[in-house]
């Protein structure tokens, strides 16, 4: 196990999408569902679980409806990209090449990480607002976070994907997920092909964080 620490994980941990087919040994898949299990949710109802998808069947089928959806995505994203800064465009080209590989490759991903959670163990207190609910998300993409650090503290590649939610009565059906379980999200996992992590590009804190009053500065 490598001994990076938490901030280098959290400030390196970006999209790897070009995946070596080379196996994921048990031991490091295991500390890496480890630290998933430590995610905090509502009232430690723990309304999730992790199918670990290395049957290469699965993986490949779970390529397909991927990658279906993945060239629409892009598609749409690329028509986007004409009124973008050159600069801008530059980088987003960057990502969709890495996410045509994904897509071409995806059958030869060694693991896939799908996350399921159970709507009715979750406390969704914004479930009557008249807006999209998001709480019952937070008692799971805590536990997701957890394992992408964890892969990237192991030097293994990892991207948090949700297309193929837009399909999960198939993905249901081939994992044999049952009722009421959903799906929150699919993880590649392998090690990379190129440099794999390194550094990001986000907002800063002058712009992300307010003072006391939404909009106010935070100094
Ligand atoms: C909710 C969510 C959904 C995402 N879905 C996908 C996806 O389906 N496919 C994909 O390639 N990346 C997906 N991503 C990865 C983002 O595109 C990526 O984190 C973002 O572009 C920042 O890139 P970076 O982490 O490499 O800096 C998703 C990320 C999040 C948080």
């Amino acid at each position: 196990m490598s001994e990076i620490g938490l901030r280098e994980a959290m400030s390196t941990l970006r999209a790897v999408r070009r995946l070596r087919p080379d196996p994921v040994y048990d031991a490091v898949l295991g500390r890496v569902l480890e630290a998933a299990t430590w995610a905090p949710t509502g009232g430690n109802r723990q309304p999730w679980r992790v199918i670990v998808v290395r049957d290469r069947a699965a993986v490949a089928r779970l390529g397909e409806l991927y990658a279906e959806r993945w060239r629409r995505f892009a598609a749409g994203y690329e028509k986007g990209m004409k009124s973008m800064p050159e600069a801008a465009a530059a980088q987003s080209r960057k990502m969709l090449d890495a996410g045509d590989y994904l897509a071409e490759h995806f059958a030869d991903t060694p693991v896939v990480a799908v996350f399921c959670f159970n709507p009715k163990e979750m406390a969704i207190t914004d479930a009557k607002l008249d807006r999209i609910s998001v709480v019952g998300g937070g008692s799971v993409y805590p536990a997701v976070q957890n394992l992408l650090l964890a892969c990237r503290a192991e030097g293994l590649g990892c991207t948090l994907t949700t297309l193929l939610c837009e399909c999960e009565d198939e993905v249901r059906e081939l994992l044999a997920i049952p009722e009421p379980w959903g799906t929150a999200c699919a993880i590649p996992i392998g090690w990379p092909v190129r440099g794999g992590h390194g550094p990001i590009r986000r907002l800063p804190v002058a712009k992300m964080a307010y003072a006391d009053r939404f909009g106010a500065a935070f100094e």
